[in-house]
C-alpha cells in the first residue's frame, strides 16, 4: 500500500514513513548529512534547542522562516557547507518539518527523510518496504504544493518497480506529479521564500540527486541511512 498525507495529520502505523518538508527542512537535513554532520537532533521548540548549547551543538533552524538570533544557522541549506557542518553534532528545529518527525515517530520504526536532491538514492532504499505512508509537512496545516510534487514523483517510481494498492491521496500526489514532471517549486512557501530573499534555497532544493546519500531518523537522531 501506499498512502499519502497532504499535512501531518491522522497518522497510522504504516512498515515506512517518508517525511517530506521539501522547502526546506528535509533538504536541510539531507544536505548537512550529505555534507558530514554527524547527525541531527530535531525538536520541536525553540527552547528546546537551546538546551543543547552547552553539549557543544550547533543549533539550527527557523521560526518564520528566519534564524532565531542566537541561533548558529538557520534553514537554508546553502549554509550547511562541508566547512561548517563536518564532523558535528547538530540540533535543529523548524515551524513544520521536525513537528511531522516527531508525529511519525510515534508510527513507524522506519522513517526516512524524502527531499529531490537525494531521490533516487532514497527510492533505491525504501522499495524494499510494502506499505509506505509519505507525509508531507505542509505549512501550518496547509497542503503543500511542492511536497505533494515529492511523494507523487516517488509514487510514479515505486509502481513501475512493483505492484502497489494506492490510496486515493497516492492517486491524487501521482496524477499532479504527472502533470508537472519535474520539480515546479510556484506555491504558497515558495512565495514566502522568495519573499524573504531566499530564491536560491529554492533552486537548489529542486535539484534532483545531487546527493547519493540516505537519510533516516531513528527516533532520536537523523543519521545517514545504510
Ligand atoms: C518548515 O519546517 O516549516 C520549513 O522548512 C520552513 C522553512 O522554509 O524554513
Amino acid at each position: 500500500m501506499l498512502d499519502v498525507r497532504f499535512v501531518p495529520a491522522n497518522i497510522k502505523d504504516y512498515q515506512a514513513i517518508v517525511v517530506i518538508d521539501v522547502l526546506r527542512a528535509t533538504t536541510t537535513m539531507v544536505t548537512a548529512i550529505s555534507n558530514g554532520a554527524q547527525f541531527l537532533v530535531p525538536v520541536e521548540t525553540v527552547e528546546q534547542a537551546r538546551s543543547y548549547r552547552q553539549d557543544g551543538f550547533l543549533l539550527c533552524g527557523e521560526r518564520g522562516g528566519v534564524k532565531p538570533e542566537d541561533f548558529d544557522l538557520g534553514n537554508s541549506p546553502l549554509e550547511y557547507t562541508k566547512d561548517v557542518v563536518k564532523d558535528k553534532k547538530l540540533v535543529i528545529t523548524t515551524t513544520n518539518g521536525t513537528k511531522a518527525l516527531a508525529k511519525a515517530r510515534e508510527h513507524s520504526k522506519n522513517i526516512i527523510l524524502g527531499a529531490f536532491v537525494n531521490f533516487s538514492k532514497t527510492l533505491e532504499y525504501i522499495k524494499k518496504f510494502d506499505d509506505i505512508l509519505f507525509v508531507c509537512s505542509g505549512n501550518d496545516g496547509e497542503e503543500s504544493f511542492e511536497d505533494t510534487q515529492v511523494a507523487g514523483a516517488f509514487i510514479e517510481k515505486l509502481v513501475s518497480l512493483k505492484e502497489y494498492e494506492l490510496s486515493d491521496s497516492a492517486l491524487i500526489s501521482l496524477n499532479f506529479w504527472e502533470s508537472v514532471k519535474m520539480p515546479t517549486f510556484t506555491g504558497k512557501h515558495s512565495r514566502v521564500l522568495k519573499a524573504y530573499g531566499f530564491e536560491d534555497d529554492i533552486i537548489f532544493s529542486q535539484q534532483l540527486d545531487i546527493f547519493n546519500t540516505v537519510v533516516i531518523y531513528d527516533g532520536e537522531k537523523v543519521i545517514k541511512g545504510e
